[in-house]
C-alpha cells in the first residue's frame, strides 16, 4: 500500500529518497513522486507507474536539484486513478506547503467545499490534496501550526510529511492509524513509513503513535502530540538488517521465502522449546498466564493468509486446549456488534501489524473487555504495541506480497499457546513432549518438502494455462486448501476455490470439467478414508488430481495424477508441511504465465486503509 520516505540532513537527497522508494515497492503501488527542497521553493515530480519512469524523468531533467532536505511517495490509488495529477506530493494552489500522505480523510468532500468556497482550486480527485490545501490555507508562517491545525479538522487516518516553501529546513511529519517510523541517525533524520526503507541509514528508530507528530531540522528534533503537548519518545533499535531484506541471489522474494522457512520456523522456535524440561517458554504473555488458561472463550482476528492461519488456529486451541474459539475476518468483526463476555481472549493475527481492519477489530474487542494477544512479525508494530501482550513470530521481514513463511509462523505460534494452555489444564507431560519433539522436526522435515520445487515446476507448468483449479483439504488440511487457492490466485491470477473436501457435491462439483486441476491434501489423519471417497467423486468427473500426501502412501499413487509428498507428522502440525507443495506450485504456475510475482496487480502488501 502507499509508502513515505523522507529525509533531512547532510546527505544528496535525490538518490537517497529514490533508493527508499524502491525498498518500499514491495507493498504495492500504482505511482510515485518526490519532493526536493533547500532553497525557497520545492522542486516536485511525479509519474503513474513504476518507480522507474519517476527515475527515467529526474535523468531527463538534469535541472532536477540535489538538496538535503525531501519526501518520497508510492501511491496505491484510493480516491481517483492511478495519475501523474493525483500522485503524492500534493501542494496548496500557493504552492506554500508540500504534502505526502498514507491514509484515508474520511471527511475530505465537506472540507473541499469548505477550501472551494473560499477560493482555493484544485487539480486532483484525492483526498490529499485537499489536506495539503487545508495545511496550506492555514499557513502563516509556521508550517507545524498550519499542520496542527488542519489535522484538528480532518477526520481518518494518516502518516503524513509535509515540507513548506519558506522553512526550507524543516520537515514535520504525523501519525494517525497510518505507521510512520523516524530512523535517528547522526544529525539526519529518515522517515519511512516501513523500517525496511530505514534499515540501511540507521537502526535506532523511534515510532510515533497515534496523534502524535514531530518537527525535525538537521540535527534537531521535537516530538509532541497533534494538541502540541510535548512528548519524550524511546530511541529503539529496529529487528532486521538490510541482508535480510535482499534477493540474496533468488530471482523472486516469494521464492527465498518459501526457502527460508526451515530456518524461519527455527528461528520462531528459538528460546520457546525447552527440551531438557519438556515445557514452552512463551516469556512475552506471563504477566497473563493466569488469564490465558482461565480463558473461556477465543476470537480470533485476522484478514487473508492470517485469517487462514487462524482457521488452524482454530482446531489447535479446541482440540488440545479445550477452549471454544471462533476465527473472525477482522473486517467483518468490527462492525457487528460483537459479544464479549468475561473471559474472553481476543488474538490478532496480523505479518505486518498494520493491518487496518485487523487493529479497528483489536480496538473493538479491547473497549468491550477483552484481553488482547497479538500474533506479530512486525516488532514495534502498531498491533503489536496496542495488545495486552504478544508472541512475535520472528521469522523475519516478508517482502513478498504473497505471505509464506508468516502462515507458517502465525502456526507454529498458535501451537505453542494451544500446548502451553493445554498442559495446564488436560494435556500429559508425555504428551506435550511428543508435540515438542514433532515442532522440532519441523525445519528438517521441510528441507525435505522444498526439494520437491522442481518436480513441483513440473506440474505446474503442465497445468498453468488452465483458468479454474480447485483446492481441497479436509480437518486440519482445510484451511490449508483454502491458502493454496489463495497463493494461486494472487500472484497467477487464476482463478481458484479451495473448499472443505465434502463441501464439493453440495455444489462447486458442478464446476468440474474435464481436466480442471483438483489438489487434494490427502495427509493419513483422522479424515484420510473419507477424503479418498471425495478424490473419486472428482476424479469420476474427469478432474486431474493433485495429491499432497505422505511419503510411503502407495494407495494415492494408484488415484492422483500427481502426488507430492511430506514427510509424517503429527496431525495438528500438517499444515506447517502440506502448505509447501501449494505455495510452490502458485510460484511456478505464476512465473510460467509470466506474471511479476512479487508485485500483483492491484494487490498491497500491508492494507493500511480500510
Ligand atoms: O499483514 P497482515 O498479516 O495483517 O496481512 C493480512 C493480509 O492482507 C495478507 O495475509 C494478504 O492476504 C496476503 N496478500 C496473502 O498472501
Amino acid at each position: 500500500m502507499c509508502g513515505i520516505i523522507a529525509y533531512v540532513g547532510h546527505k544528496d537527497v535525490q538518490p537517497l529518497l529514490l533508493e527508499g522508494l524502491k525498498r518500499l515497492e514491495y507493498r504495492g503501488y500504482d505511482s510515485a513522486g518526490i519532493c526536493i527542497g533547500g532553497e525557497p521553493g520545492f522542486f516536485v515530480r511525479k509519474a503513474a507507474g513504476r518507480i522507474s519512469v519517476l527515475e527515467s524523468l529526474l535523468d531527463e531533467e538534469r535541472a532536477a536539484p540535489h538538496g538535503r532536505i525531501g519526501m518520497a511517495h508510492t501511491r496505491w490509488a484510493t480516491h481517483g486513478a492511478p495519475t501523474e495529477i493525483n500522485a503524492h506530493p500534493h501542494t496548496d494552489d500557493k504552492q506554500l506547503v508540500a504534502v505526502v500522505h498514507n491514509g484515508i480523510i474520511e471527511n475530505y468532500v465537506a472540507i473541499k467545499q469548505f477550501l472551494t468556497d473560499k477560493g482555493h482550486k484544485f487539480v486532483s480527485q484525492t483526498d490529499t490534496e485537499v489536506l495539503a490545501m487545508l495545511i496550506g490555507h492555514f499557513y502563516q508562517g509556521n508550517l507545524t501550526r498550519a499542520v496542527q491545525a488542519a489535522l484538528h479538522e480532518v477526520r481518518g487516518t494518516y502518516g503524513l510529511a509535509a515540507m513548506g516553501a519558506e522553512e526550507p529546513e524543516t520537515l514535520v511529519v504525523a501519525r494517525r492509524g497510518s505507521p510512520l517510523i523516524i530512523g535517528v541517525g547522526k544529525e539526519e533524520y529518515v522517515v519511512a513509513s516501513d523500517a525496511a526503507a530505514i534499515v540501511e541509514h540507521t537502526t535506532q528508530v523511534v515510532y510515533l503513535n497515534d496523534n502524535e507528530m514531530a518537527v525535525l531540522a538537521p540535527g534537531t528534533f521535537k516530538t509532541m502530540t497533534i494538541d502540541d503537548i510535548p512528548v519524550t519518545k524511546e530511541v529503539q533499535e529496529v529487528e532486521f538488517s538490510l541482508q535480510q531484506i535482499e534477493l540474496g541471489g533468488y530471482p523472486h522474494f516469494m521464492i527465498k521465502e518459501i526457502f527460508e522457512q526451515p530456518e524461519a520456523i527455527a528461528n520462531c522456535l528459538r528460546g520457546r522449546l525447552d527440551k531438557n524440561e519438556g515445557r514452552v517458554v512463551l516469556g512475552g504473555l506471563s504477566q497473563y498466564s493466569r488469564d490465558i488458561v482461565r480463558a473461556r472463550r477465543i476470537i480470533i482476528m485476522g484478514c487473508g493468509t492470517a485469517w487462514h492461519a487462524g482457521l488452524v488456529g482454530e482446531f489447535l486451541f479446541e482440540d488440545l486446549a479445550k477452549i471454544p474459539t471462533e476465527v473472525e475476518y477482522a473486517s467483518e468483526f468490527r462492525y457487528r456488534n460483537p459479544i464479549i463476555e468475561d473471559g474472553t481472549i481476543a488474538i490478532a493475527i496480523s505479518q505486518s501489524g498494520e493491518t487496518a481492519d485487523t487493529l479497528a477489530a483489536l480496538r473493538e474487542a479491547k473497549d468491550r473487555g477483552a484481553l488482547s494477544l497479538g500474533i506479530v512479525n512486525i516488532v514495534g508494530s502498531t498491533i503489536a504495541r496496542e495488545t495486552d501482550a504478544g508472541i512475535y513470530l520472528h521469522v523475519g521481514p516478508e517482502i513478498g506480497v504473497a505471505s509464506t513463511k508468516a502462515f507458517c509462523g502465525q502456526i507454529v505460534v498458535e501451537a505453542l499457546l494451544a500446548l502451553t494452555i493445554a498442559r495446564r489444564k488436560y494435556m500429559s507431560q508425555s504428551v506435550l513432549e511428543e508435540f515438542l519433539r514433532a515442532l522440532d522436526r519441523i525445519p528438517n522435515q521441510m528441507r525435505l518438502v522444498l526439494r520437491q520445487s522442481d518436480l513441483i515446476r513440473q506440474v505446474a507448468s503442465q497445468y498453468s494455462h488452465r483458468d479454474n483449479w480447485l483446492f481441497l483439504g479436509r480437518g486440519f488440511n482445510y484451511p490449508v486448501a483454502l491458502e493454496g487457492a489463495l497463493k494461486l490466485k494472487e500472484i497467477s491470477y487464476i482463478h481458484a476455490e479451495g473448499l472443505p473436501a465434502a463441501e464439493m457435491k453440495h455444489g462447486p462439483i458442478a464446476l468440474i470439467n474435464p481436466g480442471m486441476p483438483a489438489v487434494f491434501i490427502a495427509t493419513r489423519g483422522t479424515q484420510y478414508e473419507k477424503l479418498l471417497g471425495n478424490i473419486q467423486e472428482v476424479k469420476a468427473r474427469g478432474a486431474k488430481i493433485i495429491a499432497v500426501a505422505n511419503e510411503g502412501d502407495d494407495h494415492i499413487s494408484h488415484v492422483a495424477d500427481h502426488v507430492l509428498t511430506v514427510p509424517d507428522t503429527i496431525e495438528p502440525l500438517q499444515p506447517l508441511l502440506t502448505v509447501l507443495p501449494l505455495q510452490l506450485l502458485a510460484y511456478h504456475a505464476a512465473v510460467e504465465r509470466g506474471c511479476n510475482v512479487d508485485k500483483p496487480r492491484n494487490l498491497a502488501k500491508s492494507v493500511t486503509v480500510e
